[in-house]
């Protein structure tokens, strides 16, 4: 879910929360809907994981149907929206720099409106209005059903606050206006909220309960996806292996591994992934489904966070290294070709060094593809902040945290390498961010290939590419056959 899930791009990448957000409409390809002509626009920043991206979809939808198009035009929007993350503190930081950016702006231009989004305005609800006087809106992530009504009231002047939290609301009506796209992947939202209580974790604070979306709007997006021309799309939820939706008109209940296979019949040609597992909940079911089906990519994103069991036990990640440990040789052995990526955080309180230590020796025997690493942040309210010392020393942190990214690379780079002389199937994405003459797409292993365009094919042409070289981060190849 996380970008984390922050988007699964790069096979190792650190993550710079001051990068992490990123604006829709920077690229090419027009949003749905979007003709710049006239009428209201809102322009709509998404920062965090692939959960924002995707609700920023559907709030798209929702403005689309009340006359207000999307622009990538900071300068020409009516309202400026930020989907917001508080995962980490760097994160709320870069949202409140942006904030006086916009505020500028309304300056300039009496009359646009401004609104916060997402995890942020869950956490701080009205202190927004009151403390930071830039904002017009505050809308928490089960509320976007309100946007008309808030916006309409924000047009008259008046400043207006919903972060109701919900048991209930999916979305699962509402066809989300595909932002920014390739038209090749998409996300699907299958689950909000999270029920686990991880010790360091600000999510369920701003998600609030965990609940499953029908089974049915979602094989139903899929397929329109598919018609659509889309070859790929990412089912998310914090937790995908606790999917459980119960029909109403037949008491049925649907696990993840049977909506996993129900997504993967839509057509061999669509490809399914899904973020994120979590490892005390993920079931020899699930892997025997991915293993079944050609088209559920093999590619599972395990996150540890921390590889020793009595800093697991204070994270309250409810399992231990060797349970851990066990998942993922059970995926090694159900799904031999599997590519296994991990979250890591660095320096959690009374992080000793040999704790540490079984992190980063984790790290080499999971072998995983790529990892997202971080230094811990403590959170306001969580379980963490209100029982253990946030007593390791930033340095300590930093030290730490490049050490794993260290041996992380050093294990992508030898993982990478391994794959020269082997072929591919690839879902061409687009061009390669270096050249137009190259194209860019990824393996069922979730690894980016980049390889040189050959006559008639296009993005979402299925291409057999054999690796010719590699780094840590991209595999280089040229098109064959297997
Ligand atoms: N639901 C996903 C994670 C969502 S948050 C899961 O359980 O794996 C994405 C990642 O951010 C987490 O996996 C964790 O590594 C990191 N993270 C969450 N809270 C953090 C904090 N307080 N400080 C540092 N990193 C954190
Ligand atoms: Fe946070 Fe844990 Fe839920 Fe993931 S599973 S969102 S880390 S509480
Ligand atoms: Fe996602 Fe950040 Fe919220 S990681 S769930 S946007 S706190």
């Amino acid at each position: 879910m996380y970008d984390s899930n922050p988007t699964l791009t790069g096979l190792v990448k650190k993550i710079d929360e001051a990068k992490q957000g990123e604006v829709f409409f920077k690229e090419k390809p027009a949003p749905e809907g979007d003709d710049e002509g006239t009428g209201k626009h809102f322009y709509i920043e998404s920062y965090g994981c692939q959960m924002n991206f995707s609700d920023s979809e559907i709030v798209a939808s929702i403005l689309s149907e009340v006359g207000y198009r999307p622009t990538r035009h900071l300068e020409t929007a009516d309202l400026i929206l930020v989907n917001t993350c508080s995962i980490r503190e760097k994160a709320e930081e870069t949202v409140r720099q942006r904030l006086r950016v916009f505020d500028k702006m309304k300056r300039q231009r009496p009359g646009t409106m401004v609104g916060v989004l997402g995890c942020m305005a869950e956490r701080l609800k009205s202190k927004f209005l009151e403390e930071e006087k830039l904002v017009d809106l505050v809308i928490g992530p089960d509320a976007y059903r309100d946007l008309p009504n808030l916006v309409a009231g924000a047009e008259e002047g008046e400043r207006g606050v919903n972060v109701f939290l919900s048991r209930e609301e999916t979305y699962a009506d509402i066809s989300p206006l595909r932002l920014d796209s390739n038209g090749v992947t998409a996300f699907i939202s299958i689950m909000r909220g999270c029920d686990n209580m991880c010790s360091f974790c600000v999510v369920p604070f701003t998600r609030g309960r965990e609940r499953s979306r029908d089974c049915f709007s979602i094989v139903t997006e899929a397929q329109d996806l598919y018609e659509r021309g889309y070859r790929e799309v990412t089912l998310l939820g914090q937790n995908v292996d606790s999917y459980k939706w119960q029909n109403p008109e037949n008491e049925q209940v649907v696990n993840f591994a049977q909506l996993l296979e129900m997504v993967a019949k839509v057509h061999p040609d669509l490809r399914v992934r899904f973020s994120t597992s979590h490892p005390k909940d993920i079931t020899d079911e699930v892997l025997h489904t991915i293993a079944r089906y050609e088209n559920i990519c093999k590619y599972i994103h395990l996150p540890v966070q921390s590889g020793n069991s009595a800093v697991l036990d204070r994270m309250n990640r409810t399992y231990d290294r060797a349970w851990y440990m066990e998942r993922v040789q059970a995926i090694y052995r159900i799904i031999p070709e599997c590519a296994i990526s991990s979250d890591i955080i660095a320096g959690f309180c009374g992080e000793q060094e040999h704790e540490h230590q079984d992190t980063v020796s984790m790290v080499e025997w999971a072998n995983y593809s790529m990892s997202y690493m971080f230094c811990y942040s403590e959170r306001p309210g969580t379980m963490a902040a209100r029982k253990y010392e946030d007593d390791v020393p930033e340095e300590v942190k930093k030290c730490r945290l490049q050490e794993i990214v260290d041996k992380q690379s050093e294990v992508s780079l030898r993982n990478n390498k391994a794959d020269i002389g082997k072929t591919f199937k690839v879902l061409i994405e687009g061009d390669s961010k270096k050249s137009d003459r190259e194209f860019k797409g990824r393996n069922s292993q979730n690894k980016m290939m980049v390889f040189p365009k050959v006559n008639n094919l296009k993005p979402g042409n299925y291409v057999w590419v054999k690796v010719t070289g590699a780094t840590s981060a991209t595999l280089m190849g040229e098109v064959s056959f297997p």
